[in-house]
């Protein structure tokens, strides 16, 4: 890579959905590369059944993000290392909320470094104010009905009281 060329880092995730701490770590990741593409993984690690489709997740994501060109959204099938090379970017970002994230993130990267040993990888602490936030969190609260606008953003809260207004 020739150090003038732009940096690109991905985001990969599940987004199921996107909360403001996942806002939080794209709109930092800004701060350290060029552009960032916010990935939604079609296969997770932790298989889990989503709650929202992949084409939701991603439709939230293009939502949330609109405000910023650097930030593209996809999703992407297969291993995490093919698409950043597809893409040629050089690292990947994760967030880190709590010592209890390290070790799943930990194993990941060193798996994923022995599958592309060029690939970079950037932890980022979010705002101390999402350090608490999870996606299954924000969705276990919507889904008893409390109120969750101070955790993610406008078009996400739409979806999800639309989403779980079904199950009560
Ligand atoms: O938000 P999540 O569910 O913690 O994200 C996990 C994700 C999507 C980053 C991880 O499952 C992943 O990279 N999936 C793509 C398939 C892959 O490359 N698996 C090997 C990981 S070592």
């Amino acid at each position: 890579m020739n150090r003038s060329d732009p940096v690109t880092a991905i985001y990969p995730g599940s987004f199921d959905p996107v909360t403001l701490g996942h806002e939080d770590i794209a709109r930092r990741t800004l701060r350290v590369v060029d552009r960032v593409v916010v990935a939604v993984a079609e296969t997770a690690t932790h298989a889990k059944q989503p709650t929202f489709d992949l084409e939701e997740r991603l439709a939230m994501l293009r939502d949330v993000f609109e405000d910023e060109p650097r930030i593209e959204c996809v999703s992407f099938s297969g291993l995490l290392v093919e698409f950043a090379k597809e893409r040629g970017a050089s690292a990947v970002v994760r967030g880190l909320r709590a010592v209890s994230d390290f070790e799943y993130e930990f194993q990941m990267a060193q798996m994923n470094r022995e599958l592309h040993p060029d690939l970079e990888f950037i932890f980022l602490t979010p705002d101390v104010q999402m350090a608490f936030l999870s996606a299954s969190l924000v969705k276990e609260v919507a889904r008893l009905g409390g109120d969750v606008s101070p955790f993610v953003s406008t078009p996400v809260l739409r979806r999800l009281v639309a989403h779980f207004r079904g199950e009560r």
